[in-house]
């Protein structure tokens, strides 16, 4: 008995030094001081070392997008390092190509401040804007799904491409200790600069969209940032292949309000995909907007209908609507938003029906 409660009494010293001089180190070692970042060979940040790339531009307005929220999931937080920054780590490798590797492209929520470093960001990152917002309204569309309206101050205005999203900041709640930000596309027409519009599912116990959900409320205030997104509307006079599912939808719907308000008369075809009756939402726009923009088609289509919602339209996934509807060949492009699995297989049908990879353009939304 002695002898176990002796070996114990050891181990547990042991592991209280180790773990003391872990601190320690964490304490003196990790102290990185100051150190400069510049951008673009022309602007110079001083940061406190230590921090991540994300986290450190973020600090001073710098705002990259990162629709993951800096968790290395989404790999949009691409930044060109020339000088510092360590080697790429295990974390990043799944996220950048033998190309990005090769021109020192990181994945700048994973890669730390350590040391002086240099790096290059496209131009346009420096008009990325925080924005304080007042939430205008909240509507239940779908009994998982809101729409949301937020007012932008008197003296602001946001300028984005039809098809583009936004980074939404939740802030600490009961029940979440941290501020995380994440992704929503904008919903409404880029010529109302004053408002912004979004629809946003609900993921259980997701942080951002339980406090959408659960926490805010009319005239809150909101914090998001962007422009972001290469995801938008290409003026050309292809026929327009668009497909979503759920909140899927709102990209598309930024798109089609544009069309409507340059009057815009391409040739349109929205294949929408929900699961049963009460999963559709903004059928009257849609149908407004078949009214309005003559060669655009709306193609609703349910993959779970019951025979209590008396559904009369398309039934099965968007999938089934594409081969059926679809035809080979043309002048098409196409504009894709949904989970990574549904694009997957709307890009094998239309690359079959001909449609050439570059000129289908899609969002994966997580
Ligand atoms: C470019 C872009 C645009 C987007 N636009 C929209 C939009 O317009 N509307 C919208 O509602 N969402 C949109 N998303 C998704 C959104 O950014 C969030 O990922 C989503 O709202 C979940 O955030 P959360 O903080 O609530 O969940 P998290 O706290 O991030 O996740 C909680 C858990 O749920 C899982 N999870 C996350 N999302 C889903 C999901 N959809 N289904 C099932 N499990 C999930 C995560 O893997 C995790 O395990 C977009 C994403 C991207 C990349
Ligand atoms: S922010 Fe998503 S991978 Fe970096």
């Amino acid at each position: 008995m002695g002898t176990i409660l002796i070996t114990v009494g050891t181990i547990s010293s042991i592991t209280g030094i180790l773990a003391f001089l872990l601190s320690l180190a964490n304490r003196t070692i990790a102290n990185y001081g100051e150190v400069n970042i510049t951008i673009n060979d022309d602007k110079e940040y001083v940061v406190d070392g230590g921090d991540t790339l994300l986290s450190s531009l973020i600090e001073n307005k710098i705002f990259i997008p990162s629709a993951c929220g800096g968790k290395g999931s989404c790999g949009y937080c691409k930044v060109k390092v020339i000088e510092g920054g360590g080697p790429v780590l295990p974390t990043e490798l799944g996220y950048l190509t033998d190309d990005d590797v090769k021109n020192n492209v990181r994945l700048s929520c994973q890669c730390k401040v350590k040391e002086n470093i240099k790096i290059e960001i496209p131009e346009e990152l420096f008009s990325v804007k925080e924005y304080d917002a007042n939430v205008d309204y909240i509507k239940d569309v779908t009994p998982t799904i809101k729409h949301l309206r937020f007012k932008l101050p008197d003296d602001e205005e946001i300028n984005f491409k039809p098809g583009q999203y936004i980074q939404l900041k939740a802030p600490k709640y009961k029940g979440n200790s941290e501020e995380v930000y994440r992704a929503y596309s904008i919903a409404s027409s880029p010529f109302d600069t004053k408002h912004i519009e979004l629809i946003i599912g609900y993921v259980p116990n997701g942080i951002c969209t339980t406090y959408v959900h659960q926490f805010l409320n009319e005239k809150d205030n909101v914090v998001f940032n962007g422009p972001y997104g290469d995801f938008y509307y290409h003026d050309n006079d292809r026929e327009m292949v668009m497909v979503g599912v759920g909140t899927g939808m709102a990209p598309i719907l930024a798109i089609l309000n544009y069309m409507k308000a340059e009057n815009i008369n391409r040739k349109a075809t929205f294949y929408f995909g929900a699961r049963h009756l009460e999963d559709l939402f903004f059928m009257d726009e849609l149908e407004n907007l078949q009214q309005e923009l003559p060669n655009f088609r709306f193609i609703p289509c349910l993959s779970r209908a019951t025979e209590e919602d008396g559904w009369d339209g398309e039934q099965g996934r968007v999938t089934d609507s594409l081969k059926k509807y679809l035809e080979n060949g043309g002048n098409k492009e196409a504009y894709l938003c949904g989970s990574p699995r549904m694009i997957d297989s709307v890009v094998d049908i239309l690359t079959n029906k001909g449609i050439p990879k570059d000129l289908i353009y899609y969002d994966k939304f997580e």
